[in-house]
Parts: structure tokens; sequence; C-alpha cells
């Protein structure tokens, strides 16, 4: 797994995390001193993608627990406050709430003040090693979908540095390299915060697999004019029916491939199935800041005033998904019970 940059470091009871907004110009890696660095390191996308907030969230976690003070009972509540302030940072994606609550319950079970962090700290490695696993799982499924020369769309960054190691919607791209199976991969740069750009070219091209950079609007002429294959993305959060909010654009990109007539693939473990949600209409649409919108690289590129929307996900309707790979497999035109069929086991 060496072939990895690390976007999440767990040493010595203390979490480091790789700087995402600093990519691609510099590498640098930021040690997380508190909860309020933490949070703030969450809402700015210092660290981002939806499993590896949640892998940051439960190590953040663990470090605060081997900081606190007072009672068993004190150190409970501070905790369980502590969980409450992360899980508020971000509300699209689902990881972070599914590894919170199995903290939680660790948590709220715990006997003695000592065994608390360690358990906790024990749970977050175990769920930081599975990640690594579980995403080369997908990428090995996924892997089966492609062909060789097959020319494939991605968006915003579901890499490596957005989870333990792998990716998820990248994860095949690593697999067919590791395998000398060659795969063309085309990045959409991802208006308005550019994790396309920034970073899903910059990771490829790190581990030496083909990419090529198009800005958002040429998706429809690049489909055409390079003649690509399939597109797969990643999911910050899947319902019951398989409706699936990934980063904004993933909508357009789904009516995209179903013009074309070609596969579009959502790629997630399981861990970003939200299961108490039948639908996409439930999903809260993270909104963030106007100038994200009216400034590029802190220059103006619109009135200061303008009126602006800016929605960091949509929703695409599970009508429009050809598969959902999971670490389990594929699962094929998802619905409520094609997903049931393949995961409901291991939903509780
Ligand atoms: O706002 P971001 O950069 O955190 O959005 C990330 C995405 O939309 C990813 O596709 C998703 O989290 C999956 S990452 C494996």
């Amino acid at each position: 797994m060496s072939q990895f940059v690390q976007s999440i470091i767990y040493e010595n009871r203390t979490v480091t995390i790789l700087d995402q907004t600093r990519l691609p110009e510099e590498e640098h890696y930021e040690i997380i001193h508190d909860l309020a660095q933490a949070i703030d390191a969450i809402k700015q996308l210092r660290v981002r993608g939806a499993p590896a907030i949640s892998l940051f969230g439960g190590f953040v976690l663990v470090q605060e627990a081997f900081r606190t003070t007072g009672t068993l009972a004190e150190a409970k509540q501070e905790l369980l406050e502590v969980s409450a302030q992360l899980l508020a940072t971000r509300p699209t994606a689902v990881n972070l709430r599914n590894v919170l609550d199995e903290l939680n319950q660790l948590i709220v079970s715990a006997t003695t003040l000592k065994e608390l962090p360690v358990r906790l700290e024990q749970k977050a490695l175990e769920l930081y090693q599975t990640d690594a696993k579980t995403s080369r799982q997908i990428g090995v499924h996924a892997l089966e979908l492609f062909e060789s020369g097959d020319r494939v769309l991605t968006i915003c960054n579901a890499g490596s540095i957005a989870t333990a190691a792998y990716g998820t919607a990248l994860a095949p791209f690593y697999l067919a390299k590791e395998q000398g199976i060659p795969l063309s991969v085309y990045a959409s740069e991802t208006r308005p915060l550019l994790q396309g750009a920034r970073l899903t070219t910059w990771e490829l091209q790190r581990a030496g697999i083909d990419v090529t950079l198009i800005t958002d609007n040429m998706v429809a002429h690049t489909i055409k004019e390079k003649q690509i294959t399939a597109i797969i993305v990643g999911a910050d959060r899947i319902t019951r029916n398989g409706d699936t909010a990934n980063k904004i654009g993933t909508f357009q990109l789904a009516l995209l491939a179903r013009a074309f007539g070609i596969p579009f693939y959502v790629a997630a473990p399981l861990s970003t199935f939200d299961f108490t949600s039948l639908s996409g209409d439930e999903i809260e649409i993270e909104e963030r800041d106007a100038r994200e919108v009216t400034q590029l690289a802190g220059k103006a590129t619109a009135p200061e005033d303008v009126s602006v929307f800016n929605p960091a996900f949509d929703v695409t309707p599970h009508d429009l998904i050809t598969a959902i790979i999971t670490e389990l497999g594929v699962i094929e035109h998802p619905d409520v019970e094609t997903i049931k069929q393949t995961i409901g086991q291991h939903t509780h």
C-alpha cells in the first residue's frame, strides 16, 4: 500500500492530515491539536471525501478521549458532545454518522475511565484498516466491468486521499495499473472547488495512471469525441432505494450517460449507505459559502453582491444508475429489492 499518499495519519495518539486544499502545489501535513481545528479542517475541506471524513472524525474522537479528565460519567458526556459537534460539520456524507454511531455505542457502554479511550482507539484503527481493504475490494469488482482500452470519465475525487487507500471510484484504475490493463481516465475539473483538477489528476498522475483533465462544460463533447465507454463516480450517501448523493454535477453526468447509452456506475462502501432514509428526497444537501462561486484563488470572478446558489452535492435518482459497486459485489439496477438482496443481511 506504499504506493498511496496517506491523507490521514494517526500516530502516538495524534492525528495529522494532508491538507487537501493546498494540493497540487504543496504536500503540507497539518497536526490536529484540538477539536476546533479538527472541525475547521472538515468544514474547509482540508480533509474531505466521505470515507476520509469519517475515519478522521473517529481519530479526533480518540484523541479527545485520551485527553479527558474527570469521572467516567463526565468523560462520557464530554465525548458524546465532541461526537455531536463533529457530526454537525458536513450534513450530506453519511459515513461520518455511521462511524460516530459505532463509537458512541462504545462510549456509552464503557465501564472504566481507563478502557474508554483504548476501546475507541482499537475501533478507529480497525475501521481505518478495514477501509483500505474495502476500497480494494470495490476496485476488484469495478474492474470486472471494464475492458482493456476503456475510456472512463469521473468527477470530483473519490480516490485514495478520500479513503485510507485505493479510493472508491478510482480504485479500479489502481487495480488495472497493478495488473497491466490499460485504462484511460477523464477527470472533470469539478467547480467550484476543483477536486477533479487539483486532486484526481494529481493522485492518478503520481501513480502513473493515464489521466486527461477537462472542464465541467466539456463533458458531453468529450463523451462524443473521445468515445467515453463509461462514467464512474463516488458517493456521499445512498438511500435504501439506491438514490445517490454525490458531488454537485454528478446528476447531470448520469443524464448524459443515459443520453449517450453508456453505463453510469456508483462505487461506494457499505458505510455510505443510509438505511434510515428511503429515498434521495430525504437527503440534506449542504449549501456552501457564495465566495466559492464568486471568487477563484481569492480573485473576484463575479460581482461581489450577486445572488449565488452553491449546493455542494446533488442526488442522482437510482433509475439512472446502471450499477452500484460495493465491497460485496455489483448491484445492477439498484432499487430497494436488489440492494436488500445483496447487502440486506449486512445491515442492522
Ligand atoms: O465535498 P467533497 O470533496 O468532500 O465531496 C466528495 C465527493 O463527492 C466524493 O465523490 C465522495 O465523498 C466519495 S469519496 C470516496
